[in-house]
C-alpha cells in the first residue's frame, strides 16, 4: 500500500524512528486501508478512484461513512512520499523560485509551515498546497482527516462552513469561489505520528520534518505535474 518496504523502516532515522514507522505505517495506515476495504465491500461508492471517492464521500461537508478511511489512506500515502532519507534543507531551481515568489523567502515559508502546525489544536494535517485559481503556493492546516482534495470541486457557501469549524488556517476573504487546492506536501499531525519520538513536542517533530525529512525531489515532481494544468510563470512573448 506504500512505497515503504519492511527492510527500510529505519530509513528516516534518527528523525523518525523505526518504532514510529512500524506503528504508524504498519498499524495505523494499515487500519485505514483495511477499514476502507471492509466498507467498500458493501458500498455503492465501490469502483471510484481513491481521489473520486474522497470527493464523493465528503458529500459537500456532510461526510459519508467512507470519508474518514478514504481520506486517511490518501493522506498517509501522500505523507510517506513527501519524505526521503537525508531530505530537508532548501529546495533548488524552480521550486525555490516559486516559494520565494509566494512567501518572500524560503525562511518565511519554513516559519509559516512550522507556525501553522503549531496553531492546530488536536489531530490533523499541515499542507503546502497550490491554489490553482490564484496560481500561488500556500500553507494551511486541516483538522482530523480533512483533505484539500475534498474541496476540489466544491463551490460557494463553503466559506462559512470552513470558518465555523476552523478547518483551515488561511483566511478566506471571498465568500464565493471554487477551492482548487492541489496538495504538494503533507505532514501528519496526529499524535501517533510523533509521540514515540517527540512526546508532546510537536514543534521539534515539524522542524525536523522540514530540516531533515521533506523530499524536495518529490515536491519538484509534484510541481511539474501541477504545472501541466496551471501556468505558474509570466506570459512569455516570443522575440521575432
Ligand atoms: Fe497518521
Amino acid at each position: 500500500m506504500s512505497i515503504l518496504r519492511c527492510d527500510v523502516q529505519d530509513a528516516l532515522e534518527p528523525y523518525m524512528s523505526r518504532r514510529t514507522v512500524e506503528l504508524h505505517w504498519g498499524k495505523h495506515h494499515q487500519d485505514y486501508v483495511d477499514g476502507l476495504n471492509k466498507q467498500l465491500a458493501t458500498s455503492p461508492l465501490y469502483g471510484h478512484t481513491l481521489e473520486e471517492l474522497i470527493k464523493e464521500a465528503y458529500n459537500n461537508g456532510n461526510p459519508l461513512p467512507e470519508y474518514n478511511n478514504a481520506a486517511q489512506v490518501w493522506n498517509h500515502h501522500f505523507f510517506w512520499e513527501s519524505m526521503q532519507p537525508e531530505g530537508g534543507g532548501s529546495p533548488e531551481g524552480g521550486v525555490l523560485q516559486q516559494i520565494e515568489k509566494d512567501f518572500g523567502s524560503f525562511t518565511n515559508f519554513r516559519e509559516e509551515f512550522i507556525r501553522s502546525a503549531s496553531q492546530l489544536l488536536g489531530s490533523g494535517w499541515v499542507w503546502l498546497v497550490l491554489k490553482r485559481t490564484e496560481k500561488k503556493l500556500a500553507v494551511l492546516h486541516t483538522r482530523n482527516a480533512i483533505s484539500p482534495l475534498a474541496f476540489g470541486d466544491i463551490v460557494c457557501l463553503l466559506d462559512p462552513f470552513l470558518k465555523m469549524f476552523n478547518i483551515f488556517s488561511i483566511n478566506f476573504a471571498m465568500t464565493s469561489h471554487v477551492l482548487f487546492l492541489q496538495p504538494i506536501i503533507s505532514l501528519d499531525l496526529w499524535e501517533h505520528a510523533y509521540y514515540l519520538d517527540y512526546k508532546d513536542d510537536r514543534r521539534s517533530y515539524v522542524t525536523n520534518f522540514i530540516d531533515h525529512l521533506v523530499s524536495w525531489h518529490t515536491v519538484t515532481l509534484r510541481m511539474m505535474r501541477a504545472e501541466s494544468f496551471v501556468n505558474l510563470g509570466e506570459p512569455t512573448i516570443p522575440v521575432a
